[in-house]
């Protein structure tokens, strides 16, 4: 009889020890050590090998096909253009945001074009999926459905219906019956993970690995679940705003950081191709406070408007509270509006927003909060025609900002006038006839020009 011992393994890094320790040595994390009981080796059971000889590189055969176009556009993109014959791919989310969703209506796309998909279900029963494709208006007979956990019986499954796409939802709930250990726990994510992608790397089938996501956002499960897998995306979004960013943060076949963005309506995903005529309301004129800024994300640029409300403190201590930009960022923002271009802030209470739910983390948009701030505390408007772009050094200087092309081209293609640019980027820039830029070098001069 074998004898069970007890390992702990940090649900971050994976690193192992056999003693329970408070930080794990591997990632320095704090609290992240679980227990798991392990099996010892059969070392006198010999695996069996399949033994595969070295192949030169050139005479190394590829599919026919290797990319499939879904036609979801955003979501091909952000694959870098289809989804590729044998990748794995693993999305996480918060629950709720629409990945089983997504994914249901990429099997239906896949079986439009006759191929097969297998979905297997850890969570929910057949019959809650069929009620979720009817609501979808996914009725194929190229899509199987199977409510299954065990690791063993999914692979038969695989071998059996030989799909062209897999969906695995969500891998956490998968367990192989030979650990010992509970589904969810390090080990069990890994070896499932691995065998999965084992098998659909062999029978050049895509496969798609939902994972949740912790407290903190990040996937759940060792890291190296996302080392094993080709592409890791991740579903992002307010769960009361509809629109949803697909972001890729790894992508072995493509661009990283590219987004795909989505309305989530009542018949499913709805992809959005024109994201800044969405973000941006034109229909009324800018309060004081409102700016709009041009910004780029994966590699499109996207028009979003950022806001700010200055209002006197009635405590002591002034509140400072944002959303959709870095709070650090906006703390710099406001020392250096007080140090260099003299706004008392000291006494008031602050708030940044981006409107409609989107998260913009690129220096190029400091001087368009700085002068929402400043436009605020003035209270003076900004021309609804104008766009701000640059990036605000400590010395109170505006920096040049990269894609600064794509930046102004988008701003033009909306209709916009005025443009207030970095001088840096002066030299770069191709003459648009319809947009008048206003070059300036510090924080000072913006103010002085424009509130
Ligand atoms: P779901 O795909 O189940 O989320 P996840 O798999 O990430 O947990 O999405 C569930 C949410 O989406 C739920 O709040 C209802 C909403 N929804 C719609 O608004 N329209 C739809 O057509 C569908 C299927 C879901
Ligand atoms: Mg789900």
């Amino acid at each position: 009889m074998a004898k069970f011992s007890t390992v702990f393994v940090c649900q971050l890094c994976g690193w192992k020890t056999n003693k329970w320790v408070g930080r794990c040595s591997g990632c320095d994390e704090w609290d992240s050590m679980t227990e798991e009981k392990c099996e010892p080796r059969l070392t006198h059971i010999l695996p069996e090998y399949d033994i595969e000889s070295p192949v030169c590189l050139s005479d190394i055969k590829l599919v026919s096909k290797l990319r499939t176009h879904t036609y979801v556009e955003e979501f091909d993109r952000i694959l870098g253009g289809g989804i590729v014959a044998g990748s794995a791919v693993l999305i996480g989310g918060t629950p709720g945001i629409g990945k089983s969703t997504l994914l249901l209506q990429v099997c239906q796309k896949f079986s439009e074009q006759d191929y097969l998909s297998l979905y297997v279900t850890g969570e929910e029963s057949t019959a809650q999926i069929k009620l979720r494709a009817d609501r979808l208006g996914v009725t194929s007979n190229n899509i199987f459905l199977v409510a299954e956990n065990n690791i063993n019986v999914i692979l038969e499954h695989i071998k059996k219906v030989n799909p062209k796409l897999i969906i695995i939802d969500s891998v956490q709930a998968m367990f192989k019956p030979e650990l010992e250990s509970s589904p969810g726990t390090v080990s069990q994510v890994r070896q499932c993970a691995n065998e999965l992608i084992q098998l659909s790397k062999k029978t050049e089938s895509s496969i798609f690995l939902v994972g949740h996501v912790t407290k903190e956002g990040t996937i759940a499960g060792p890291k190296v679940l996302e080392h094993l897998v080709d592409t890791v995306l991740y579903f992002e979004g307010e769960k009361f705003m509809s629109f949803r960013i697909l972001r890729a943060v790894k992508n072995r076949f493509g661009p990283t950081n590219e987004i795909g963005i989505f309305e989530m309506c009542k018949n499913g995903l709805r992809e959005v191709q024109d994201p800044s005529a969405i973000f941006l309301s034109r229909t009324h004129n800018l309060s004081s406070g409102s700016v709009i800024i041009s910004c780029i994300e994966g590699t499109r640029a996207m028009l979003v408007e950022v806001q700010a409300l200055v209002t006197s403190s009635s405590f002591g201590m002034p509140g400072r509270k944002v959303s959709g930009v870095d709070h650090n960022r906006v703390t710099m923002i406001l020392a250096v509006l007080e140090k260099r271009a003299g706004l008392l802030l000291g006494g008031h209470d602050v708030f940044v927003n981006v409107v409609g739910g989107v998260k913009v983390d690129e220096p190029a948009a400091d001087l368009a909060i700085a002068i929402a701030i400043a436009s605020s505390f003035k209270d003076i408007a900004i021309p609804s025609n104008t766009i701000i772009i640059g990036e605000l050094g400590l010395g109170g200087e505006v920096r040049g900002v990269s894609q600064f092309d794509s930046r102004i081209k988008e701003a033009a293609r909306l209709g916009f006038e005025n443009v207030i640019i970095p001088k840096d980027n002066t030299k770069e820039s191709s003459r648009i006839l319809s947009l008048t830029m206003t070059e300036v070098s510090s924080l000072a001069e913006a103010i002085d020009k424009i509130c």
